[in-house]
């Protein structure tokens, strides 16, 4: 287990590694703190092959601190769209506010400092300070919990936040003074592409390989010790993908709340038949003239699930707009109102008179 296991001989096999296997990553190349700080949060949400597109459009629409604090939240919201979790990013423009503000637009090259922002928790905080600053400082995600778990063996529970504060304490006294943001990085990247999380790990490619416990020991199915997280709530959820022509409704999400402020397709709770979707449609005042039944789809969030029907109606005269619907032309869609990834199985719908690539590959 962690205490009685001398962590310092995996400091120098890690950092040959990660010498010879880094990847080239584009936050990796200019590790500026901001740039670290927007790769950091992305990454939190998806791996790094689906952040790279990303990041690259985000830094070059807002390549410093003072334009994302200036940033327009519509467009803010557009350049996550399809990320998920848009609280994070609120949070980023909330804390870099306070940097322009209080630090000069410089993120505080200062772990306790960069702890007190907004959104940024003792991972992210180790992140910028360790990768952007050099300061010798642990970041430990759930990369670092599980390849740390198994070559110590050690089954406690990764869920609790002591067993994270203990591996941080743990690894805060081996971290090398001089490589603090290889150190952490190649953590990481072992956790992503060697000490695999689903599937047998490669411990054959591993610098590990001679002294891990679960290796030795043939246990690393069990560890790392994960206690399951409650059940998430599921909510039915029926989706209308509503057109005339080339324009379409969509529906903004109150201020507060899930998915906040951001732009939807008009829906309903429950699971409705043909007729009773008709019916919906007919209640906010619209005149069907076609139903099409869509593909079902389900979209995971932390706390609830949504498991979502769809129906195509054709309507006639979009003409002005109703309380809360918004009637856009497609186009308009696409570029200036963010559609969260949940609806993300509708979303080729829109195109359906564009020959969206998409949509014919169906
Ligand atoms: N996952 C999250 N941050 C990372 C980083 N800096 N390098 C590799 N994988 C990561
Ligand atoms: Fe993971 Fe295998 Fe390396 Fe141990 S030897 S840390 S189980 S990849």
């Amino acid at each position: 287990m962690l205490q009685d296991f001398d962590l310092k001989k995996i400091v120098q096999p890690l950092l040959d590694w990660f010498g010879k296997n880094a990847r080239i990553l584009p936050w990796r190349e200019d590790p500026a703190p901001y740039r670290v700080w927007v790769s950091e949060i992305m990454l939190q949400q998806t791996r790094v092959e689906a952040v790279k597109p990303y990041f690259e459009r985000f830094t070059k629409e807002l390549p410093d601190v003072k334009a994302l604090a200036e940033c327009e939240e519509e467009k803010l919201l557009k350049l996550w769209e399809g990320l998920g979790y848009y609280n994070r990013v609120r949070n980023m423009q909330i804390a870099a506010k306070t940097v322009m503000e209080e630090y000069g637009g410089v993120l505080p090259a200062d772990y306790e400092e960069l702890l007190k922002l907004k959104g940024i928790g003792s991972y992210t905080a180790g992140a910028i300070a360790s990768i952007a600053y050099q300061i010798p400082v642990p970041a430990v995600d759930g990369n670092v919990l599980r390849v740390i778990s198994r070559v110590t063996g050690d089954r406690s529970d990764i869920m609790k936040q002591s067993v994270r504060t203990e591996m941080e304490r743990a690894l805060k006294e081996i971290m090398p003074e001089k490589q603090a943001g290889a150190f952490n990085q190649a953590l990481m990247e072992l956790g992503a592409t060697v000490c695999l999380p689903n599937g047998a790990p490669l411990c054959e490619k591993c610098p590990w390989q001679e002294f891990c416990e679960a290796r030795l020991t043939d246990c690393w199915q069990e560890i790392p010790v994960k206690s399951k997280a409650k059940a998430r709530r599921i909510e039915e959820k029926t989706v209308f993908i509503i057109r005339d022509g080339e324009k379409i409704v969509l529906h903004k999400r109150p201020t507060k709340g899930l998915l906040a402020g951001l732009y939807e397709f008009p829906n309903t709770s429950g699971h409705l038949t043909e007729e009773e979707a008709l019916e919906w449609v007919k209640e906010q005042k619209l005149s069907p003239i076609r139903i099409q039944k869509l593909e079902p789809a389900k979209h995971i969030f932390s706390h609830v699930e949504w498991h979502m029907n769809g129906f195509m109606i054709r309507v006639d005269e979009l003409a002005e707009d109703r309380s809360g619907m918004l009637f856009v032309d497609v186009k308009d869609s696409e570029e200036n109102y963010p559609i969260p990834a949940a609806f993300g199985a509708y979303t080729k719908y829109m195109n359906i008179k564009l020959g969206n690539e998409r949509f014919e590959e169906k």
